[in-house]
């Protein structure tokens, strides 16, 4: 159907979704993600149909900056998504995320400086005046790299909106293209922020050459409803997660958003310039991609999904009660208001067996969206062979679990070489366990534990000798079944710094070891690089 469009650059009649999974997301604690693993989450929001992806933050360190410039190269194509790198107010960040973005096609760079009196007094000591003179020069400093260039006043919702009007028009007026709005600190009501989203529409004298973006944590759990309060009040780009990871209580989920919008268009469409009956979807994303970005997320992350997060978690569409069960195989409207399939959850059907050979296992992965290499579709083909002698029924599920735990492997310092337990209710819970470490030796090596798991752990310790503790273990069923594939979950802590693990297999405690090994290949290969600089506590030194 068509729409009573009155588009303008700076003012579409649908939403611009950015992804910022990869930056502020990444900022979780323990969800570090190393180069490949962010290509490969690229890959997927690509898929997904997201318009930008804030692929990092180049200046932060070497890693972040590789990180965007690849993304930028490989993901970053003509009808690709636009790649975007985050830069603090100074002129060594915008260099460096200039730098990053230029192989892409579509190229942003996002700078941002602080506008609430907290934050100037405490954080960068500036005057109001200062800010007001840094704002424009470095937007247009970022001109001179590229023509897209978003501004962040950082945290918006905390700042005097009189002095916020000044610094947008500043910006706006330098070249911003995009100006961001966050609520840093998740502070705001949903009336609040569509209130200071309204008033930036009416008081920024030239507000029509920008497009406005809300970006805000989720301290208070209010950050989709304000950015929906957003939306009805003139924002026209949402910063949101996937799984809504991101720093503290993380960010706005996109999978809510996306979803919001579209089964509530009908209350949406109007606020857009629609008619409220257009069926047209009011974002890009191809929603039936959503489920598998959310498992791709936090398995790469190691961030956990609850099982009652809205869209994605485990429960979300599973009906426990009688009433409920007997009412959806009635008629599913009683109980539900969008169909799982929507967003990408099929039934388990079963896909393949014991007997299938290598083509019908390639071209099954084909069609979940895997592109494997040669090296990779062998390994993850051994996987299967192994699983299907175990398991009599494989499912998309499965296969989905075996290919994400065989591509997805962090750089491997220690591997896992045999790991053996005796545990019962008669026995103490003893571990053997063999490890070849960075060198090339062999060591084997025993303990005794709580139970099994923790027998395993110590055992492994006493080889790998990396101080650490252990803070999170989950074990999760991919399918029913006895013989189901289980995945196990870990984060450990050295310092103040958080590493995850993730791995799978039908014995839990073969998955566990290798979870755990995953984590420590991560916390030595951070050992090795350099730290970086986080985007919200750092001060400003141009
Ligand atoms: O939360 C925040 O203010 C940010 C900015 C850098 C946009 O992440
Ligand atoms: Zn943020």
């Amino acid at each position: 159907m068509n729409t009573q469009s009155q588009t303008s650059p700076s003012q579409p009649d649908r939403i611009i979704i950015f992804d910022t999974t990869l930056r502020d997301g990444e900022q979780s604690p323990g969800a570090t993600l190393n180069v490949d693993e962010k290509l490969t989450i690229a890959r997927q929001l690509a898929r997904l149909g997201v318009d930008v992806i804030e692929a990092g933050f180049p200046f932060a360190s070497p890693g972040d900056f590789e990180a965007v410039q690849k993304i930028a190269q490989q993901v970053g194509t003509e009808d690709g998504p636009i790649i975007c790198g985050l830069a603090r107010a100074t002129k060594q960040d915008i260099q460096a995320a200039a730098e990053a973005v230029k192989p892409a096609a579509k190229g942003r760079i996002h700078t941002f400086i602080a506008t609430s009196d907290i934050h100037l007094e405490h954080k960068l000591r500036k005057t109001r005046a200062e800010v007001l003179e840094i704002a424009p020069e470095m937007v247009a400093y970022a001109k001179s790299f590229v023509n897209d260039v978003e501004f962040s006043p950082e945290d918006a919702g905390r700042s005097d909106p009189e002095f916020l009007y000044q610094v947008l028009e500043r910006a706006i007026a330098a070249g911003a293209t995009t100006v961001n709005i966050p609520d840093t600190v998740g502070y705001t009501t949903p009336e609040e922020f569509g209130r200071l989203i309204r008033g930036i529409k009416e008081n920024v004298p030239n507000i029509d050459q920008a497009i406005i973006s809300v970006h805000g944590h989720n301290d208070l759990g209010l950050a989709v409803a304000n950015f929906l309060e957003a939306v009805k009040n003139g924002a026209r780009q949402l910063e949101c997660t996937i799984n809504g990871i991101g720093e503290r209580a993380g960010n706005a989920a996109l999978e809510e958003l996306v979803m919001a919008l579209h089964v509530r268009r009908q209350y949406f469409n109007p606020f857009l310039g629609r008619p409220s009956e257009s069926e047209e979807p009011l974002t890009r994303i191809d929603t039936r991609q959503l489920y598998k970005t959310s498992r791709l997320v936090s398995n790469l992350t190691g961030m956990f999904v609850q099982p009652n997060k809205a869209i994605v978690g485990a429960n979300a569409f599973a009906h426990e009660s009688g009433i409920h069960q007997d009412g959806v195989l009635k008629n599913k409207l009683t109980y539900e208001i969008m169909d799982a399939q929507l967003i990408g959850l099929t039934d388990n059907q079963i896909v393949l067996g014991k007997h299938s050979g290598r083509n019908a296992f390639r071209t099954r992965l084909r069609e979940l969206g895997f592109e494997l290499s040669d090296t990779e579709l062998n390994k993850a083909f051994v996987r299967f062979k192994e699983l299907a002698d175990k398991k009599k029924e494989i499912t998309d599920w499965d296969l989905e679990s075996i290919v994400n735990d065989e591509i997805q492997q962090p750089p491997e310092f220690f591997r896992l070489e045999l790991v053996q337990v005796s545990c019962g209710n008669q026995s103490r819970p003893t571990a053997t366990v063999t490890l070849i470490t960075p060198e090339g030796q062999e060591l084997t090596d025993a303990a005794i534990g709580t139970g099994p798991v923790d027998a395993v752990y110590k055992a492994i310790n006493r080889v790998v000798n990396v101080p650490n503790e252990l803070i999170e273990f989950t074990v999760q069923s991919v399918t029913a079944g006895i013989d189901a594939i289980g995945e196990v979950t870990i984060r450990l802590r050295q310092g103040d710094r958080v590493f995850s693990g993730h791995a799978a297999n039908t014995d839990i405690i073969v998955a566990s070891a290798h979870a755990y090994i995953n984590a420590l290949n991560r916390l030595y290969a951070a050992t090795q690089t350099e730290p970086r600089i986080s985007a919200q506590h750092s001060q400003l030194s141009a």
